[in-house]
């Protein structure tokens, strides 16, 4: 029996990508930052359907960049508040703790793994002076997250989507991602689309887009539009000698090299087939487990496409999760935990937040749940192997 991994391979087709990858690289003259990179942000744009993409060199850096950013243009300060999903990545949190901001944890819904608008609210009712909601899409799903938009709209909260693990789903026929003023997204291995280590901030907000790219490069405008250079320039009143080295603002160098940006050309082709296959895959799955008892059902009736590459299993007590765990490994499919579980249980976490809440939901899902994969490589054999476990009640 062949294990299977969570993550299958590199990049969808991998070998031909190889092959394209070093006749690219044995051809080009530069391999820093530029035409292919420039490239699949605007490739990148179009698929996603927003007007700016600026490509940096992980998902980690794209939150850390964006949450600069906020702060470069005054849209945050130090020591406001920022909610955050308490089922998230660490990256997502850690660039608050980091640039002096503080991080509120909200519950999840245990029926979508994500923050809802009512426990939105509640949070809300004991934070009135909160400025922000850097809120995850957590493994391909949402709440209902048209309603947290306008909750935030109504009570000026800046809103912030953490996109990393829902490229290509939808919600009510619009993608996620498009929902904050500006969301992130990763093409690490095993995302839904790779480009080794990768990862983008979209916006369809002008100014921020050209902040973003000031602050992915040292703080300078050489990526910047000729209006943009200029106003900088005479606003700081910068001589002509020392234009390509003024520094403008607080900023990383965060960019991406064109072997990443040609991946991203050749993986973006497949797109569609990527997120089709994958939600084919959880449709499948979800199927099967909706059969079955011993695990909690998933809520997605408003998402039209679930594009996940992860599928979580909840189940109703310790003693069922622990069977499942066990039959799952001797079957030889990998699992995970859940994201990184209750995140206010990680130790960075206990270190540099001081915070006593218990998440009821987050604290379930940390003792009775795990992941296994979905990838748009897995086999007949493979997903008929997980179906069969699902539908068989412990
Ligand atoms: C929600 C979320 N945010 C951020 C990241 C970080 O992305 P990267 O691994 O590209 O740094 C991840 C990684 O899996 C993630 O799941």
């Amino acid at each position: 029996m062949n294990k299977i991994k969570l993550i299958k391979s590199t990049f969808l087709r991998e070998q031909d990508t190889k092959e394209r990858l070093c006749n690219f690289i044995k051809d080009a003259c530069v391999l820093s930052m530029g035409s292919e990179c420039r490239k699949f942000e605007e490739k990148f744009s179009l698929k996603q359907g927003v007007k700016y993409s600026v490509f940096v060199t992980n998902g980690s850096c794209a939150n850390l960049l964006l949450i600069q950013v906020m702060l470069n243009m005054g849209k945050l300060k130090k020591d406001d508040k920022v909610f955050i999903s308490g089922l998230t990545w660490a990256t997502n949190i850690m660039p608050i703790i980091q640039l002096g901001l503080v991080p509120i944890l909200i519950d999840v819904e245990k029926e979508t793994f994500n923050v809802s608008s009512n426990i939105l609210k509640k949070s809300y009712e004991n934070n009135k002076d909160i400025k922000c909601l850097f809120l995850t899409n957590a493994l391909g799903f949402c709440s209902d997250i048209d309603n947290i938009k306008k909750f935030c709209e109504e009570k000026d909260i800046l809103f912030l989507e953490d996109n990393c693990e829902s490229l290509g789903s939808e919600y009510k026929q619009i993608k996620l991602g498009n929902f904050g003023l500006a969301s992130t997204f990763s093409f690490f291995v095993g995302h839904h689309i790779s480009t080794i280590e990768g990862g983008m901030i979209c916006t369809n907000d002008e100014d921020l887009y050209e902040n973003l790219k000031l602050a992915r490069a040292h703080g300078w405008t050489r990526n910047n539009s000729n209006k943009f250079k200029e106003n900088m320039k005479s606003k700081f009143s910068i001589n002509n000698f020392y234009n390509t080295y003024a520094f403008y603002d607080l900023a990383y160098n965060f960019r991406p090299t064109e072997i990443n940006g040609f991946i991203g050309n050749l993986q973006i082709n497949y797109w569609d087939e990527i997120v089709n296959k994958r939600e084919c895959n959880f449709n499948k799955f979800n199927e099967a487990a909706l059969t079955n008892d011993d695990i909690l059902k998933l809520k997605i009736d408003n998402l039209n496409i679930v594009s996940n590459f992860g599928f979580p299993l909840l189940f109703r007590d310790k003693i069922k999760f622990e069977k499942y765990r066990d039959l799952f490994i001797k079957n030889e499919i990998e699992i995970r935990p859940i994201i990184g579980g209750d995140i206010s249980k990680q130790p960075f976490f206990r270190k540099w937040v001081d915070s006593i809440e218990d998440f009821p939901n987050i604290s379930d899902i940390h003792v009775n749940g795990f992941y296994f994969g979905n990838n748009p490589e897995m086999n007949d054999e493979e997903i008929g192997r997980i179906v069969k476990l699902l539908k068989v009640t412990q």
